[in-house]
């Protein structure tokens, strides 16, 4: 009988893990380079497991690390099964999987099903007309308005890197939609063939000891189906951005590519394989990446009895800036907790490697603030590797500059306004050498100029830094107050925000962010769930002299 309560125990640690966990981003190119490439790889993230088990993390999800011609740094992927050789071998993946186990880590892998690289061998075959692979994708015929004239594309649809979203392929005498770079064509997932071949590669990952996925731009997967539109695909209207020129994304009101109800039963069908593999013990855990309004990201959590995934909370980095106030911060929590359905768990994001750094966003001296809103809601909170530190962005200069998306304004003079590289400058392991990330002449993007004094050894040997209260906090998060306790956000004042989280008659936690320069005093005598005399646990670098009265 007691052995019995024991397995009941465990099987629903499993089951449940995911519910509360500290996520952490490893963008593995920039994590730590073992061989000496400039590259990060997986023996580097390997080597720095007990890093991140020290910080409190409970899972890592790894960017993509499959084999890629890196035109969109790995979001373009040209084999779902393969491991990029500049990120090392199946092995060295095993290894990586093996040894987060045995330290308690779970690992989640990025799934992209909306593209495939150009260079899959899905994709060359499409192109040649095979005819199991002719429909992978979408392909169309351009359009000729008047005999002699140039041919155009199929619709004015403009990618999210700019231009066109069509490319004309000469081989097969059509166009192909990518709303991502050129080399990023678009899956047909009204294909069933597709569906399939998506699936198999969930299980694959599943059956070598993955615990989820973060899935990749998902309110892209469908685009309007032709034949509602007269066998063509229709145009997109001009959107309310007077600043937007034609080829900017930003140009164009986004009806017939995004949020389409079929993303919806594509992301129910995949949480069911996921399932699948949850009846073997652990929780499968999903995460939907879709930059939209939180009443199309509350689809994602399920409808109609179907369960779906956690879809990712932007608020905290779409909304939070230098100069925004406790009382809109309150406003974004409210909002998502008062729409998420009923049982469902809420996510917190604070950055990640599309974003710019926490720190250069909301300003140094609120990165504290942030990282522990993050990590004391409930939920699932993610922190992009770095943020624990306060890393700010890198400065990159136009000729080192990698992001696609950077590269396609052709503006070396406002490319800085798009680039996405400043964000995913390698890891500042210490003071030495590019940063103690790699021992090569050149890392594939310079390490952030102030990496000697940003670095997790100097922050580890400082009286207190980001880091050792992020690590604080991480801890404290552990506690039954915060696992399953009840939640209250108060704003004090337009820069005094309390939160508290809190088990009746047992144990509370509570958070002060203070966003103001100046210094104040806080009240919470009349918060009647704390009864008891409560005793600071950690406080952020800039919180000097408080009293306890
Ligand atoms: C979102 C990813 O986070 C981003 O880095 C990538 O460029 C696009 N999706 C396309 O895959
Ligand atoms: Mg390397």
């Amino acid at each position: 009988m007691r052995l019995l309560l024991i397995f009941v125990v465990s099987v629903s640690a499993d089951l449940n893990w995911w519910k509360t966990a500290l996520v952490y981003q490893v963008y593995p190119r920039s994590f730590k380079d073992s061989d000496g490439d400039g590259i990060g790889d997986l023996k580097g993230v390997t080597e720095k497991l007990p890093y991140l088990k020290d910080t409190g993390i409970d899972a890592i999800w790894l960017s993509p690390i499959f084999l890629s011609p890196m035109r969109d740094v790995g979001y373009d992927i040209s084999d779902y099964r393969k491991i990029a050789p500049e990120f090392g071998t199946m092995l060295d993946f095993e290894m990586l999987v093996r040894t987060a186990k045995e330290l308690g880590l779970r690992i989640i892998l990025d799934f992209v099903p909306n593209h495939t690289s150009n260079e899959s061998e899905w994709f060359v075959r499409s192109q040649k007309s095979d005819p199991h692979y002719k429909d992978y994708y979408i392909w169309a015929d351009g359009i000729t308005k008047e005999a002699d004239q140039e041919m155009l594309p199929p619709s004015n649809w403009v990618s999210h890197f700019r231009k066109s979203a069509w490319k004309y392929s000469e081989e097969r005498g059509q166009y192909y939609l990518h709303q991502f770079v050129i080399g990023q064509p678009d899956l047909n997932y009204r294909n069933e063939k597709v569906q399939e071949e998506m699936k198999e590669v969930l299980r694959f990952w599943l059956d070598r000891g993955v615990s989820g996925f973060r899935v990749d731009a998902v309110n892209v997967l469908y685009e309007a189906d032709p034949k509602n539109y007269g066998g063509r695909y229709p145009d997109e209207s001009r959107s309310d951005d007077p600043s937007a020129v034609p080829d900017d994304y930003e140009y164009l009101k986004h009806i017939y590519t995004r949020d389409l109800d079929e993303v919806y039963t594509t992301i129910y069908d995949w949480r069911q394989v996921l399932d699948e593999y949850t009846s073997k013990g652990e929780y499968k855990f999903m995460v939907t990446e879709a930059y939209a309004d939180v009443e199309h990201l509350m689809r994602y959590y399920g409808a109609e009895g179907r369960n779906g995934s956690v879809p990712f909370n932007f608020g905290l980095v779409d909304k939070v800036n230098k100069d925004t106030n406790v009382v809109e911060i309150k406003a974004i929590i409210d909002e998502w907790m008062t729409k998420m359905p009923a049982g469902k768990v809420a996510s917190w994001v604070n950055g990640n490697h599309d974003q710019p750094r926490l720190a250069s966003r909301v300003g140094t001296n609120r990165v504290d603030a942030m990282n522990m809103l993050a990590l004391i809601l409930p939920g699932i909170a993610f922190t992009y590797q770095g943020e624990e530190l306060g890393m700010t962005d890198g400065f990159i200069s136009w000729e080192d500059t990698q992001d696609p998306r950077a590269c396609n304004t052709d503006d070396p003079v406002n490319y800085w306004k798009h680039s996405r590289d400043p964000c995913r400058t390698p890891f500042p392991w210490d003071g030495s050498l590019n940063a103690g990330f790699s021992t090569s002449d050149r890392t594939w993007l310079p390490v952030a100029d102030n990496y000697k004094e940003v670095n997790l050894e100097t922050e580890i040997t400082a009286l207190k830094s980001h880091y050792k209260f992020y690590r604080d906090v991480a801890a404290i998060r552990k506690c039954d107050a915060i696992q399953k306790g009840r939640l209250d956000v108060k704003a004090l004042t337009e820069s005094i925000l309390v939160i508290v989280r809190w088990i009746p008659n047992a144990e509370a936690v509570v958070a002060i962010m203070n966003l103001s320069e100046n210094t104040g005093t806080v009240d919470l005598s009349n918060m009647e769930m704390l009864t008891v005399k409560l005793k600071v646990v950690a406080s952020g670098v800039d919180c000097n002299g408080f009293e306890n009265k």
